[in-house]
């Protein structure tokens, strides 16, 4: 039995819990946060400890494995302490606020012999699923281009004050939603960034950018269009994928459909379970790691992630384009390393 644990009982760790509980030979543990009372939210229904102090839980709950559901500049730090531990690691997306962490937490976890992997959710959710799999059986051909528009809220208030600061979260819309943008675009587009343009605004008199654009070019030449908007008239969450032969959007509200001759067909229609399904399936996968297997998403392509997010703030500020480093990580992110196990 996996003994599992999870610090920060904030708005991800029930869909994380409810999956432990679907797994037979998983057992949620420990929960631990610096709220009491929302450690325990998490914890009651499946009987898992409590805890405030994640040291004292790595001590003391005999773990093997542990989800880190935290804001985003603690992510390096909890990360090292669980391999320190030797628990083996899935930690929340962004991976962390710089590439430089990312590099620490890669090898804090190659020293101590644990599974790190990144909670890259976009990979697992069903309507993302049915067009990787459209992709896979070659009807539509190569991709050539991806829009990407996804809308948010960042007015004060909106979500927890720690969003709001650049120190914990490592920036704001495009560091949040604008990396799930990125993880999909990379993932469906087959290779890593190599140039990008972006441009960022601060509404609201946030101290963060509550909307963001990002236009990019993959090293196999497909152009992305990424935008992130906050607090628009119509919530949306597209993907819109322009193949030799066709089109595929795809969105959690709309499921997948496929354009091809003019005509179009669903081949994911949304269920209310769809992002619970995610989790399950990203919890599911984590654990084949533990038992030997490939991770679907590797940690390169989480780390190009934030490799990408701080190249469009470097963009943004200096209002010219950026060209990404073609190292060894960055050459091999995208489709080749995020290949279903
Ligand atoms: N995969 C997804 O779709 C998805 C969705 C939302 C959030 N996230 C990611 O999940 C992470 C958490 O986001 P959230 O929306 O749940 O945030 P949240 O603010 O709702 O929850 C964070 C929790 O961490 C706790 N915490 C902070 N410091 C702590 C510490 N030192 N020890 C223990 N607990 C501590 C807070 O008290 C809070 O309860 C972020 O990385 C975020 O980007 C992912």
């Amino acid at each position: 039995m996996i003994r599992l644990g999870i610090i920060g009982a904030g708005a991800v760790a029930h869909f994380h819990a409810a999956s432990a509980a679907r797994i037979s030979n998983v057992e949620l543990a420990a929960v631990c946060d610096l709220r009491d009372e929302a450690a325990e939210r998490v914890a009651s229904p499946w009987g898992a400890s409590v805890y405030t102090d994640y040291a004292v839980m790595f001590r003391e709950a005999g773990l093997h494995a542990v989800i880190i559901n935290t804001p985003h500049a603690l992510h390096l730090e909890m990360v090292v302490a669980a391999a320190d531990h030797g628990l083996h690691v899935l930690v929340e997306k962004p991976m962390a606020t710089t590439v430089a962490d990312c590099d620490r937490m890669i090898r804090a976890c190659e020293e101590a012999g644990v599974s790190l992997v990144i909670g890259q959710i976009q990979h697992f959710l069903p309507e993302k699923l049915a067009a990787e799999d459209v992709l896979a059986c070659g009807e539509l051909g190569r991709v050539l281009m991806i829009r990407d528009y996804r809308t948010t809220d960042y007015r004060p208030g909106s979500r927890p004050d720690w969003f709001f600061s650049e120190a914990m979260a490592g920036g704001g819309a495009l560091m949040n939603i604008g990396g799930h943008c990125l993880d999909r675009s990379i993932w469906f587009g087959g290779a890593a960034v190599g140039s990008l343009n972006a441009s960022t605004l601060k509404r609201f008199g946030v101290p963060v950018e509550t909307d963001g654009a990002i236009a990019l070019t993959l090293r196999n030449g497909v152009h992305v269009s990424i935008s992130v908007v906050s607090d628009a008239a119509q919530r949306m969450d597209e993907v819109l994928i322009v193949c030799e032969h066709g089109t595929i959007s795809c969105s959690p509200h709309n499921g997948t459909l496929v354009r091809c001759n003019g005509t179009t067909r669903t081949v994911w229609e949304p269920q209310p379970e769809d992002i619970q399904e995610g989790f399950f399936l990203q919890l599911q996968d984590f654990i084949r790691v533990l038992d030997g297997g490939a991770p679907k998403v590797s940690v390169e392509h989480a780390r190009h992630i934030v490799e990408v997010i701080l190249a469009s703030y470097q963009a943004a500020r200096t209002g010219g384009p950026v060209e990404l480093a073609e190292t060894g990580n960055s050459i091999s992110a995208g489709r080749a390393l995020t290949e279903v196990s």
